[in-house]
């Protein structure tokens, strides 16, 4: 039986990394044989009764075997997932990803290399981050030190904060959003490694540098080259993946003090384009392959 699948991206978003996601997995669907469909995230509305779930907006019935979602919409992801539609990643997956503190709790707890990282109470934007908690940070950490925000991404919302006034006008700025005081690993300053998984494999890899910036990423002007990791950098992606049960994903590695990798970020909706502009691999062809096997195991499982 060829298998249908919906590929879900978020519409609202500026540029068009989020559309060529979707369409490379498209055409490496169609290359299989699997009919897809490309929907954004706001054409599909979630109907929740007593009676029955649904999911309106779509023309194409019945419901997918499967849905690649390139989108952070965890409720729209949970809805499908309740219709018994096969989520790539799934829900939990995308939410505990988004959510740096939550990832670094699930690393921590599978103990899994990482900055050393304290996070900062809950309190209302008009409370005040005072100066006992600011004496942790600075006690755990020293100077430098990272200011993080739980939710970001491009390195946005990555602080490196060099003494105390920075450190209290930063954490105050802040007050009333999630954040984390982390570990700055100077030994990483400006590099870092992206390993992209897609199962219990890395599909392909680079390194990414920047001249004038500690953060690598490429939106913040670094460079990239590919990169043949290590059997443990393979396998520290891997289980760092796994422990937020995510299926495919982009994995951060920063270089610790000794040259052995650290966990800095899992993204469960890492973008394959720059990738495959710096390797050639097209990880999409990956990533449908894993899908395509996985559900056929659970077809064959099942009968
Ligand atoms: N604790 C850290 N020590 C050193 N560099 C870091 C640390 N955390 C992040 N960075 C740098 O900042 C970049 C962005 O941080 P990351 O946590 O991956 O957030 P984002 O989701 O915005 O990419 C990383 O790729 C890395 O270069
Ligand atoms: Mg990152």
């Amino acid at each position: 039986m060829n298998l249908h699948g919906w590929i879900i991206y978020n519409g609202n978003l500026p540029g068009d990394k989020f559309l060529d996601f979707a369409q490379w997995i498209h055409e490496a669907a169609s290359r299989k044989n699997s009919k897809t469909v490309i929907y954004q995230n706001n054409e599909l509305l979630s109907l929740l009764d007593a009676s029955k779930l649904d999911i309106l907006g779509h023309s194409t019935a019945p419901l997918p075997d499967y849905a690649v979602f390139a989108d952070k919409d965890i409720y729209l992801a949970r809805q499908l997932e309740l219709l018994g539609i096969r989520v790539f990643n799934s829900s939990a997956a995308i939410e505990r990803s988004d959510d740096k503190i939550a990832s670094y709790q699930q690393l921590a707890s599978q103990h899994i290399p990482m900055p050393k990282t304290i996070v900062s109470p809950k309190i209302f934007s008009t409370g005040t981050i005072g100066e006992e908690i600011t004496r942790h940070a600075v006690e755990e950490l020293g100077f430098p030190l990272i200011i993080k925000e739980a939710y970001g991404s491009f390195g946005e919302q990555v602080y490196l904060i060099t003494n105390e006034t920075e450190l209290y006008q930063k954490a105050n700025e802040l007050a009333g959003t999630a954040f984390m005081f982390q570990e700055f690993i100077s030994s990483s300053y400006g590099r870092d490694l992206r390993l992209h998984v897609v199962g219990n494999r890395v599909a392909a890899a680079m390194k990414r540098q920047s001249k004038n910036d500690f953060r690598a990423n490429i939106t913040a002007g670094g460079t990239m080259e590919p990169y043949q990791p290590t059997d443990y950098e393979v396998e520290l992606a891997v289980s760092a993946a796994a422990c937020i049960g995510a299926d495919i994903a982009g994995v951060d590695l920063l270089f610790g003090p000794d040259g052995s990798p650290l966990v800095c970020e899992i993204n469960s909706n890492a973008h394959i384009r720059n990738l495959y502009e710096c390797t050639g691999i097209n990880v999409a062809e990956n990533i449908i392959d894993y899908i395509l096997e996985k559900l056929s195991q659970q077809e064959g499982g099942t009968r």
